[in-house]
């Protein structure tokens, strides 16, 4: 298939274009480089020897997605990647978030419907299920946000949803990762933050390779196993292979259909800080500070309708994910900034 990914120079687009073009798929890409290099698709390129076509636009504007259209042979299929996706961000700037993330999917689905494109995969997130007690999280359980950025996710899945059941022709695959963590193993991709990193793992290489100073572990006194969060990483590579079978499935099924991309293994933050210092040698004098503000104490997916439909399952271990997020920091220390 010949398949645009949307926001594909990022983090999980830029992972899952090299799946795709391993598994013999065509891929070309539109993005405005909001949050990525088109380094990181020169990248790709060096992997797998195929170049990916890069279309600088804006998801927003359907003139950009036109070009895209217009741009070679027909696209059988979209995987829908682009947006804003920094939590706290979101709670100060509302409307940034629910006009770039619905404005996008608006724009997308006239597009794809004008130029009979009726396939889509959606990049939506395990947010959804808000503060859901019961684990491990299924996707039929109830959903509801706690922040604006989730709130993006929650309403683009009822939109896509609503209109698969109004369009006969159109195929959709909401997708709700977990917490994908890692790098290719050849360390030339992996996740580049802007300026402090919010999340895990990217904060614990910039602390290990002594870019950041400190490292506090968020809470101790949660009802888990050692007092700190626990949740349920997931190699991104793992997610991006995910990309391939829920491709293969939108090209058959008709409707709207959900799946948790998750391992179904819960770890905890200081899991993840022993799981690193032993992968990559080293040590990681951490303190523990107060709880951040919005986390919940576990959050894990039950990856049974994927591995039962999609027969998909994540294959590495937590292990790979901090060697080859390490392996990337250490090759890349400023991420595609300056690069070779
Ligand atoms: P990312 O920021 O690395 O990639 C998103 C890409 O979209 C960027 O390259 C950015 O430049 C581009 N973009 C944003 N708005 C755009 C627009 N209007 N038009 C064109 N391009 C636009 O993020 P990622 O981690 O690769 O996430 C990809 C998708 O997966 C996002 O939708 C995100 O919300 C979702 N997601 C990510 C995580 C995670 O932890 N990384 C978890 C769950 C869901
Ligand atoms: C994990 C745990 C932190 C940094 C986020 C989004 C979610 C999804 C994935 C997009 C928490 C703790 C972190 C640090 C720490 N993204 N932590 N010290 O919050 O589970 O999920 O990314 O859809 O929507 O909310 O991931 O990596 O930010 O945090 O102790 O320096 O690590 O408090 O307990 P989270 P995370």
């Amino acid at each position: 298939m010949r398949v645009l990914l949307t926001g594909g120079a990022g983090y999980i687009g830029s992972h899952t274009a090299v799946s795709l073009l391993e598994a013999g798929h065509d891929v070309i890409v539109l993005d405005n480089l909001s949050n990525s290099s088109p380094e990181s698709l020169r990248r790709v390129q060096r992997i797998t020897g195929h170049e990916v076509p890069l279309i600088i636009g804006d998801c927003t504007r359907q003139e950009d997605l036109e070009k895209a259209f217009q741009c070679g042979s027909r696209i059988d299929a979209v995987i829908h990647f682009a947006g804003l996706k920094a939590v706290g961000e979101s709670v100060s700037m509302p409307l940034d978030y629910y006009s770039n993330n619905l404005d996008a999917t608006f724009s997308l689905l006239r597009v794809m419907k004008k130029n009979g494109c009726g396939a889509i995969v959606f990049s939506s997130s395990a947010t959804v299920y808000g503060t859901n007690e019961t684990m491990p999280l299924r996707e039929d359980f109830p959903t509801g946000c706690t922040n604006p950025y989730g709130w993006t996710k929650w309403m683009n899945e009822r939109v896509l949803t609503d209109c698969a059941h109004a369009d006969p022709e159109l195929r959709v695959v909401i997708l709700r990762y977990f917490n994908p963590v890692g790098a290719h193993p050849s360390g030339e991709i992996g996740e580049d933050p802007n300026g402090i990193p919010n999340n895990l793992m990217p904060y614990v290489c910039q602390f290990a390779s002594g870019k950041l100073k400190t490292f506090t572990v968020n809470g101790n006194d949660y009802p888990t196993r050692d007092g700190t969060c626990i949740r349920d990483f997931i190699h991104v590579c793992d997610l991006a292979e995910g990309h391939v079978s829920a491709l293969a499935y939108a090209a058959e099924h008709r409707g709207a259909e959900v799946f948790n991309l998750g391992t179904g293994n819960g770890y905890s933050v200081l899991e993840i800080v022993h799981a690193f210092e032993k992968a990559n040698g080293l040590e990681l004098p951490f303190r523990f500070g107060p709880r951040r503000a919005g986390d919940i104490a576990v959050c894990y997916a039950n990856p049974e309708k994927a591995e039962r439909v999609l027969h998909w399952h994540a294959k590495r271990g937590l292990e790979e994910m901090c060697r080859d997020a390490w392996h990337w920091q250490t090759k890349n220390p400023n991420g595609f900034r300056g690069a070779q």
